[in-house]
């Protein structure tokens, strides 16, 4: 299962060689990039780097605050936030393509001192007991059937007080996911949650729940921008297309529905440990 995900989201080749070719394409100086200039492909997950801003907010970062980011992907919610609030980050992702591209991302805008990126299994995390001030995960869960043991292990690394942020895919209420999707060509490595399972898995890890927010009509609405741009000019070269490949533009059509019948719905937990 943990290969499937893995060839699901490794594509092949250098992913960041084939990014630094998308970006040149689009006109980028490769010497004076920003991390918001990688946004539209490293900020892997619905509505993008405003919702790891969104998220940051409600994390009560700082300077020199650990954060452990679970499923880190390609390392852009990393990077954003350690700009953003002067933070260490360090990222632990399945696929060992994405750990690499995001090392080497990290470089190009000069944060490689505040994040690092290594290859770990979300339900077995190789880090000490209150190891973190802070954890995070975006858009990861979907693809793991053990989320017990993944919010089990979320809760021993992070210090006792501090704050876990979940923003995730759930299952909604208007039927079965269409498929391809961004995290799953086919159902076999997608595991969707419904809001209550997740409020009582997070409990049983021992969180505290503090806050749940609920952006799915704000995501149908990104998703629609997203298909308005591709209608009009086409993919953007700079996109999640670069590593997801040709069928990128079904999955974003499937989303639209997905989202607008509400058989999926974006959900944020912020958890005190
Ligand atoms: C949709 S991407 C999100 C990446 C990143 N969080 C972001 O928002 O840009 C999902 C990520 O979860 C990772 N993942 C899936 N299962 C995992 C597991 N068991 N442990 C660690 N990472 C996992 C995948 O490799 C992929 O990078």
């Amino acid at each position: 299962m943990s290969d499937q995900v893995q060839t699901h989201y490794g594509g092949g080749g250098d992913l960041a060689d084939e990014i630094a070719k998308k970006l040149e394409a689009a006109g980028k100086n490769l010497g004076d990039l920003k991390t918001s200039d990688l946004s539209t492909v490293d900020e892997f997950h619905i509505r993008g780097r405003k919702a790891t801003l969104e998220l940051g907010r409600q994390m009560n970062l700082g300077r020199d605050v650990s954060v452990l980011d679970i499923g880190s992907g390609l390392g852009g919610p990393a990077r954003t936030l350690a700009e953003e609030y002067g933070c260490n980050v360090t990222g632990i992702d399945l696929t060992q393509a994405f750990c690499d591209a995001a090392s080497q991302m990290s470089e190009w805008v000069n944060l490689g001192n505040q994040v690092i990126f290594q290859q770990g299994d979300a339900t077995s995390l190789p880090f000490r007991d209150n190891q973190f001030d802070a954890a995070m995960t975006i858009h990861v869960a979907m693809n793991i059937t053990a989320k017990d043991k993944m919010y089990a292990e979320a809760k021993r690394v992070v210090k006792p007080g501090g704050v876990f942020a979940v923003y995730d895919v759930l299952k909604g209420e208007g039927g079965d996911v269409l498929f391809p999707v961004p995290w799953a060509r086919e159902s076999s490595i997608s595991h969707l949650e419904i809001r209550d399972e997740m409020e009582a898995l997070l409990t049983q890890a021992g969180f505290e729940i503090i806050q749940i927010d609920d952006s799915t009509e704000e995501s149908h609405g990104w998703f629609k921008e997203m298909l308005a741009r591709m209608s009009e000019s086409g993919p953007s070269p700079v996109t999640f297309q670069a590593f997801m490949g040709d069928d990128f533009p079904e999955m974003v059509r499937n989303q639209d529905r997905n989202l607008s019948d509400r058989r999926v719905r974006t959900v944020t937990f912020i958890c005190k440990a």
